[in-house]
């Protein structure tokens, strides 16, 4: 199903010897891959008001996400993806960004607590040639967060052309820990999607599926056929699924266990040890895997499990079976193992809490509506605790993502979630006909003008509309949203555009 057009690609071109220092130098499969790419980390100046400056510049370039193809791309202060941020707690940062592409686009914060100006979402489109300068002070437990365009219906395009990095938030309890740190080395960035190419070499962007554009070639960090020379013995990956639409079964070609750490809002109250963890598009996870010298090990996806009534579970990519990095351990330095204890995680409603509102997902729609930029669905009072119920009444995969905040998994259908699901979470899969409750507080920010959204994150149905928007209100403040000269997606057809669904 998954080709390996990339990975050939590689054996055509790249000197067998590149990657096959280790033992006998017979070729090895996989040998001619390429060595992973880390993005490096944002330069940035702190001012004399101790604020932490970055810029970043969105253009144009080429890239060689297959070996001796020239492809062009989208990226952040380079031709794709973007440079890796980094700030801690309590820091404040800005940003000067400068939009180089021929076309408006947004550059969102995925994952982090801040105010909706800031925010990056629809409302904050950047015109071609302008400049944003977006502000803030981090306030949120250390975290593998991510950036990201959003502009109104184009978000897909954007994403898949090269827009992505991380934004990766440290606190006391990350600093302190015994955890593998160093950036690059023991500490590795993860950003995996799928691709699929023309025979020249471009980013086909024909053909999605009802989940959105599909790939049958992985690139990890920029590149397809990617290995990790591994110098400790133990490696923490940092895994944003960067997909459009396919979901992810994370495991180790020889089933070994890992610990998972922490997911979307930071560490777990205790690593998990598992096999495998499932991650959706927009998701992050951390694991910590321990290698032997001399070892070489695939990190790859398995066939999705939670696939209940899911319709065309092929076509989504369900069944496909992938291989992703290569690890290869060299000589090994010693590490501390995992600490049992990580982060303290207090829950933020008492279990059994009524929800404050209730989401179906079905069909590029959230309680049967789509995406209007002029329609305000909730307003939310700030510092107030909420409960949000979330139901996936379809047979697509949806997940369900709000801005600003980390929410906790209260329970799913009842029962208190799976470890994987037991730590702060901004983006959650949704699995058909099973209910989600959500735990959020708003805290800190209010804006009467402009609105944060919630959403799936399958790029394809947020363009689609399956958004909404809600303003988080001080005491006494009443809703003053502006105009935006935006077309809502009432319009679009919704019947008779896919055939077969709900049919
Ligand atoms: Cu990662 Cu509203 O998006
Ligand atoms: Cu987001
Ligand atoms: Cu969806």
């Amino acid at each position: 199903m998954v080709s390996r057009r990339g990975f050939l690609a590689g054996l055509a071109v790249v000197p067998l010897a590149a990657g096959c220092a280790a033992r006998s130098g017979a070729p090895v499969p996989g040998s001619a891959t390429r060595p992973l790419p880390i993005p490096p980390l944002a330069a940035s100046a702190v001012d004399a008001d101790g604020v932490r400056r970055f810029s970043l510049d969105i253009r144009q370039g080429t890239s060689e996400l297959l070996p001796g193809k020239h492809t062009p791309t989208w990226g952040y202060n380079g031709s794709i993806l973007g440079p890796t941020l980094r700030a801690t707690r309590h820091e404040s940062v800005a940003f000067t960004i400068r939009n180089s592409l021929p076309e408006p686009t947004t550059v969102h914060w995925h994952g982090m607590h801040l105010p909706a100006r800031c925010d990056g979402g629809p409302h904050q489109t950047i015109a071609v040639g302008g400049t944003w300068e977006p502000a803030w002070t981090i306030d949120q437990q250390g975290a593998t967060l991510w950036y990201h365009p959003h502009p109104h219906g184009a978000t897909e395009k954007h994403v898949y052309r090269g827009l992505s990095g991380l934004f990766l938030v440290d606190d006391e309890t990350t600093d302190t820990l015994a955890l593998p740190k160093e950036y690059g080395v023991d500490n590795i960035p993860l950003v995996i999607q799928d691709r699929r190419f023309t025979a020249s070499g471009a980013l086909d962007e024909s053909d999605p599926t009802d989940v959105g554009l599909l790939g049958d070639t992985i690139v990890v960090n920029g590149i397809a056929g990617a290995h990790l020379d591994v110098r400790t013995d133990r490696v923490r990956l940092r895994v944003l699924n960067g997909s459009s639409g396919r979901i992810y079964n994370l495991a180790f070609d020889d089933h070994r266990a890992f610990q998972l750490i922490a997911t979307d809002g930071g560490l777990l109250a205790a690593p998990a040890t598992l096999r495998n963890i499932q991650v959706s598009p927009g998701e992050r996870v951390e694991m910590v895997v321990e290698l032997r010298a001399g070892e070489r090990i695939m990190l790859r996806s398995l066939a999705i499990e939670q696939r209940r009534d899911i319709d065309r579970a092929a076509a989504f990519g369900f069944d496909d079976t992938i291989d992703i990095l290569q690890l290869r351990a060299g000589s090994l330095e010693q590490s501390a193992p995992v600490p049992d204890s990580l982060a303290t995680m207090p829950a933020l409603v008492a279990p059994g809490t009524a929800p404050d509102y209730t989401f179906e997902l079905k069909w590029f729609m959230i309680n049967g509506r789509r995406m209007d930029m002029n329609r305000i669905d909730m307003t939310i009072p700030v510092d107030s605790n909420q409960v949000w119920s979330v139901r996936n009444n379809d047979n697509w995969p949806h997940n369900f993502h709000v801005h600003d905040v980390q929410f906790q998994v209260v329970d799913i259908d009842g029962h208190a979630p799976p470890p994987a699901l037991a730590g702060w979470k901004d983006t959650l899969y949704t699995e058909p006909q099973f209910t989600y409750r959500l735990a959020m507080r708003f805290a800190q920010h209010s804006d009467p003008t402009y609105p944060y959204m919630f959403h799936c994150h399958l790029l394809l149905h947020e363009d689609h509309g399956m958004m909404g928007q809600f303003l988080v209100l001080a005491p006494g403040q009443q809703p003053a949203p502006t105009r935006m000269d935006m077309p809502g997606m009432a319009s679009m057809p919704t019947e008779g555009t896919h055939p077969g669904h709900h049919g």
